[in-house]
């Protein structure tokens, strides 16, 4: 009876420090960012993992840009041969030495499709064989010394409550950030975020869009043929990418 215990107690402990797994490299997130960097810790062949929640990688995409349209052109020809300069004007290729991994045998259209980069995207990770664990939300980031070793490694819990650990933490997680009104009635307002793309939701009526960068004309254009009038205010003029040479720019 006491040997039983002892060894059901030993196989729990085995399975608690089973849920403690170490990388030497933890990227969280497998965003371009994320996936690039997997790309360079694979083909340098180490111990690493990329962390992400969702189910699929680049999962931005998934959504936006809302309208399907991406910003980003895709710039298939040059009159170049240095792939060097190309890949300079390709704005969605991420790199590597497979020339089968260029944006520009995704799609032709010049404002690519969103699900056009998903595709490509999978086929990166795939491919290059990266390594991803998805479904795995990373929170509680810290930091540890090993008074034996005076080592510091890294640790984080996912949602399951598994603690993860490495030695290099590299943190791709993606930058947005809403920008949110203060003005009074602004509780009023809708974002970009969650608006209706449905042009008959409009039907008739007037808008006002706040801003007038990529989202509000992205917006404006696709609900233009059933308002009765779209007023767009921004607090500079309208700079187009073109000119400014500025991706984020109006495109
Ligand atoms: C409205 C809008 C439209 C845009 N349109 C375009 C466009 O058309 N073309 C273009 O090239 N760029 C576009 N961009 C820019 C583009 O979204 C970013 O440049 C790009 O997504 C940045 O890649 P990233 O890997 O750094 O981050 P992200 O793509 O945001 O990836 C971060 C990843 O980390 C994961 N993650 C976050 N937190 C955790 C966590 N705690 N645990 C686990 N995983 C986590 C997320 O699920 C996500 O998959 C647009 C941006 C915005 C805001
Ligand atoms: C510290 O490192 C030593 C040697 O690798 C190891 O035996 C010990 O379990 C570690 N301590 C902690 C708290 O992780
Ligand atoms: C542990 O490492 C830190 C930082 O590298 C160093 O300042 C410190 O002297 C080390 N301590 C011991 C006991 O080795
Ligand atoms: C956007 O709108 C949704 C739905 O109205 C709301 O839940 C969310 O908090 C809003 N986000 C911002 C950044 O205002
Ligand atoms: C608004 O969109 C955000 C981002 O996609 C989402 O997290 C949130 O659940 C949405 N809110 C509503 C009320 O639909």
């Amino acid at each position: 009876m006491t040997s039983r215990v002892l060894m059901v107690l030993v196989t729990l402990v085995g399975c608690i420090q089973a849920a403690d797994k170490y990388w030497d490299y933890i990227v969280v997130g497998a965003g371009p960012g994320g996936l690039q960097m997997g790309h360079f810790l694979q083909k340098a062949g180490r111990n690493y993992v990329l962390l992400e929640r969702n189910s699929v990688v680049a999962s931005f995409f998934q959504k936006y840009p809302r309208h399907d349209k991406l910003i980003s052109i895709n710039k298939r020809h040059t009159g170049k041969k240095n792939t060097e300069f190309n890949l300079r004007h390709d704005w969605n290729s991420l790199l590597s030495d497979d020339k089968s991994l260029l944006f520009r045998h995704y799609s032709k259209l010049f404002f690519p499709q969103r699900v056009q980069l998903l595709d490509y995207m999978a086929d990166y990770q795939k491919k290059l064989g990266i390594n991803v664990q998805f479904h795995t939300e990373v929170s509680n980031i810290r930091k540890e010394t090993n008074a034996t070793t005076n080592k510091t490694v890294f640790l984080m819990d996912d949602q399951n409550g598994n603690t993860l650990k490495c030695k290099v933490l590299i943190v791709a997680s993606g930058l947005s950030k809403p920008v949110k009104p203060t003005f009074e009635g602004r509780e009023f307002t809708e974002n970009y975020s969650n608006v209706s793309i449905n042009p008959d939701d409009y039907e008739g009526k007037t808008v006002v869009i706040l801003g007038r960068g990529n989202s509000a004309f992205e917006l404006a254009e696709s609900i233009y043929g059933s308002t009765n009038f779209i007023h767009m205010i921004g607090r500079s003029r309208v700079r187009l990418s073109w000119a400014t040479h500025y991706v984020g720019d109006l495109r």
